[in-house]
This record gives C-alpha cells, structure tokens and sequence, in this order.
C-alpha cells in the first residue's frame, strides 16, 4: 500500500519557530507525527517576518535535523500573524443570472468577488473572505444558496486584509530555505482549527491564543468566523517586566516566570533555587538568612525578591491581556454571552492560574485547549498553531484564498507568489 503524503505545517513564531510533518494512517485516520522539531526565532517581529534571511536560516537549522532515511519536505503550509491583520465587515449583492432563477457557482463566484470589492491602501490586500450570511430575496441567514431560486442575492462576510509584504516575506524564508509555501493562514485561524470542534463554533465560542509577543483573538458562532483581532502583547512582554522590575537580566527573568511564578489564586514551586549556568540564582520565597548577604558570593547572585512581588508584576500583564479580549467581545456585543466559553492556548497560557484570570475578568467557562488527533506529539498548548496549519491543510477543498479571484486575477496568495517571483533574479 502507498504512503500517504507527509503534510507539513511552519509556523513562525516571535519566540520559536516549529515545524511538523505528519502522515495520515489511512485505517485509523489518525495524524502520526513523521517529524517535528522548534528553535528560538530570529527576524520576526511581534509576528511579522521582518528578516527573511534570518528565518531561513533558522527554518534550515530545523531542516538539517530530519533523518537523512526520511522523506524530505517540500510544501509548507506556513502561518501569518501580527497586529496588521485584520477583518472588516462588507456587503455584496447580485442578480441571479440564470434564466431559470437558480443560483449556480457561477452566481457564487460572482458575489464571493463583489463582496471583497471594497479601497484598500495600495500596501494592503483582501487575502480571504469569511461569509457570514446569505440574503436572499430579503430571506437571511441560508447556509448555503447554491441550487435556491430567486432573484436578488446578498452576501454578508468579513474580509480578512493582510499586507501583501508580510506574505512576500513569509514566502521569501521559506524559499530561501528550499521550501515551496503552498499556503498562508493567520496564526488565531490555525489555533482555532486545532483546539475547537463543529459544536463549540455553532454553540459561539472564542479562542485567545497567547504567544510571545502578540495574543490572536478569534470568536465563531453559529459555525461562522465573526470577529478576529490580534492584540501586539504577549507572555515576552511579561518576561520583559520581570527583567525591569527585578532589575535582572532577560534569560533570569524568562526562568523566573517559568519556574517560580503564577497567576490568579494559584501557589507556585516549592524550589527556592535555579541554577543558570555556572550561576546559582537563588529565589526569595521563603524569607532568607540575613548573614548569608554579608557574603559577597551570595550578594552577587542573590535576587531579593518575594513571589508576591513576582505574582504582582506578572499580573498587571495577564490583566492587560484579557482586558484586551474583553473590550473586543464587547465591541462585538458578545460580553460574558458565549455559550462554549473561551479555549486558551500558545506557549503563554502555562502560566498556572491563567484560567481562573481569564474566567474572572471575562466571565466565561475558560480551559486550555490542546490539538487533537496527533499521535506521537506532546501534549503542548503552544504547538496549536503548527497543527491547526496541518489541520487546515487536510480540508481538502481549496481554501477561499486560492479559489476566489478578485478584479486583478487569480488568488490573492497566487498573485502575491507571482509579484515575489518577478523579483528573484
Ligand atoms: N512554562 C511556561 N510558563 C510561562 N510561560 C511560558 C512557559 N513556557 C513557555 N512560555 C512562554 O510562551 C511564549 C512562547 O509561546 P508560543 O510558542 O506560543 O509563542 P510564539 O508563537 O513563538 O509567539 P507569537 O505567536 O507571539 O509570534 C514565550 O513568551 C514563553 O516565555
Ligand atoms: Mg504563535
């Protein structure tokens, strides 16, 4: 029996980049994990590839390391992400064209086309369209009208815009590094696919994925996208405040957050000490020996500080975050009224007592969300992204983005991979 075909999911972070490739097991249907590996990032900033040569080198890092036995990687479905992308909500109407009044793709291309219709700034780009609900004759909320009869059709939808740069970068590292982009998809979408089910999305729920320098947020109901945002904060900004406040150096701070500290009502450790490198930081949880101070050895290394004060720090960040969330969900009308709660997930939301926050200040049932459906892959809510690009990947139809042209021609990935083209010597 043929191998099914590895698919292969990039995505770059601000903190690391990860890679994984995986295999459909044709009985079980499963997602066996063929290879995965991640290293810290370089050239991204708060999301966006702003150096393409330093994310290639650092994708070709991750690439030297599959076994020379196994199958090599060719296409990528790669994220995008950044506070540059965004989603506004438009409109577009059409006569049903045919004699017999019913609508065909034809009528369904046509719309999807008139609806991304809208002034742009040149740099900016309509990358995908969301439809939200089909009006037709003044009859809302079809699911689907293809096959319907009637005259007159409406389309409400959200386009998602991007700028054009951002992709042309994306694929410009991986190229660089011997990979073909076979598509784009931002980083909160991709989060959304691998923790949320059919259900959740008809129920309205919405995904917050915390990252290291931006946080997505993503909100469905009725099993449609309705709002997206990505906010440029995320856990980095609170190791930055750790390093500020305890008047400490990055790779310190960055430990303390992960070993000693917490959110919410949650205890953290009962370790009183980390060891960095030749270094002995020790941590004041307990309260400390005075005379241990008067030794200058200890005076180096020592950081006098109470978790409480850590916890404090840690929290006016974590605060600031979901107070992001909530001032969107309100924006949207959707305060404290998603049935399905909210799943949180990326590398930020291991903060213990991260839950009870985002349950407190939104007032929403609240839980960490985890891909599902990967054999042979860690249980890791960071690794969301890289596997909601998978995930996307296997949906088998072609996405909006390639299939739907707009007045220049061709997808808008397609036209973007033309323009990146014209530019290689
Ligand atoms: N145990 C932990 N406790 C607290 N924070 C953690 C822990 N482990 C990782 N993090 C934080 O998670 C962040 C990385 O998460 P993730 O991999 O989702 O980010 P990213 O995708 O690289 O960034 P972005 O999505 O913002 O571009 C880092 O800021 C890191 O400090
Ligand atoms: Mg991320």
């Amino acid at each position: 029996m043929s191998k099914s075909p590895i698919i292969t999911g990039l995505d770059i972070g601000s903190d690391t980049i990860k890679i994984l490739s995986v295999r459909e097991n044709p009985k079980t249907e499963e997602l066996e994990v063929v290879f995965f590996d991640k290293i810290n990032s370089a050239g991204v900033q708060k999301g966006r590839v702003g150096s393409p040569k330093e994310v290639a080198e650092k994708i070709s890092r991750i690439l030297e390391k599959i076994p020379k036995n196994q199958d090599r990687i060719e296409h990528v479905f790669a994220n995008i992400n950044g506070s540059k992308i965004q989603i506004v909500p438009n409109r577009g109407l059409i006569s049903v064209s045919r004699a017999d009044q019913k609508i065909c793709q034809e009528d369904i291309d046509r719309i999807l086309e008139e609806t991304q219709n809208i002034n742009l700034p040149s740099n900016r780009e309509v990358f995908d369209i969301f439809p939200k609900s089909w009006i037709l004759d003044g009859e809302s909320e079809l699911k689907k009208p293809l096959g319907l009869q009637g005259v007159r059709l409406e389309l409400e939808a959200f386009l998602l815009s991007i700028f054009a740069l951002d992709v042309e970068n994306i694929i410009e590292a991986a190229t660089e590094a011997g990979l073909e982009v076979e598509n784009v998809l931002p980083s909160p979408l991709a989060a959304s696919n691998a923790v949320l089910d059919r259900r959740q999305k008809e129920l309205g729920v919405a995904v917050l994925d915390i990252g290291a320098c931006t946080s997505g947020l993503t909100v469905y109901e009725e099993g449609n996208l309705m709002d997206l945002a990505i906010f440029p904060v995320g856990s980095a900004n609170i190791t930055n405040d750790i390093a500020i406040g305890l008047k400490t150096e990055i790779d310190i701070a960055e430990r303390i957050k992960r070993e000693f500290s917490s959110c919410g009502d949650e205890k953290k450790t009962k370790k009183n000490k980390i060891e960095i490198g030749s270094k002995s930081v020790s941590v004041n949880i307990k309260g400390y020996k005075k005379s241990d101070l008067e030794k200058e050895e200890v005076k180096k290394n020592y950081l006098d500080f109470s978790q409480k004060q850590v916890k404090k720090i840690i929290e006016a960040r974590v605060d600031e975050i979901f107070e992001l969330a909530q001032k969107e969900l309100k924006k949207i009308g959707r305060q404290e009224l998603l049935p399905a709660g909210i799943v949180l997930t990326g590398g930020g939301v291991k903060l213990p007592g991260i839950v009870d926050v985002s349950k407190k200040i939104l007032k929403l049932p609240s839980r960490i969300g985890y891909a599902q459906g990967f054999v042979g892959l860690d249980k890791d809510c960071s690794l969301a992204t890289v596997c909601g690009l998978i995930i996307e990947s296997r949906k088998g139809e072609p996405s909006r983005n390639q299939f739907f042209s707009g007045p220049k021609g061709g997808g808008p990935l397609d036209r973007i991979k033309k323009v990146f083209k014209a530019f290689i010597p």
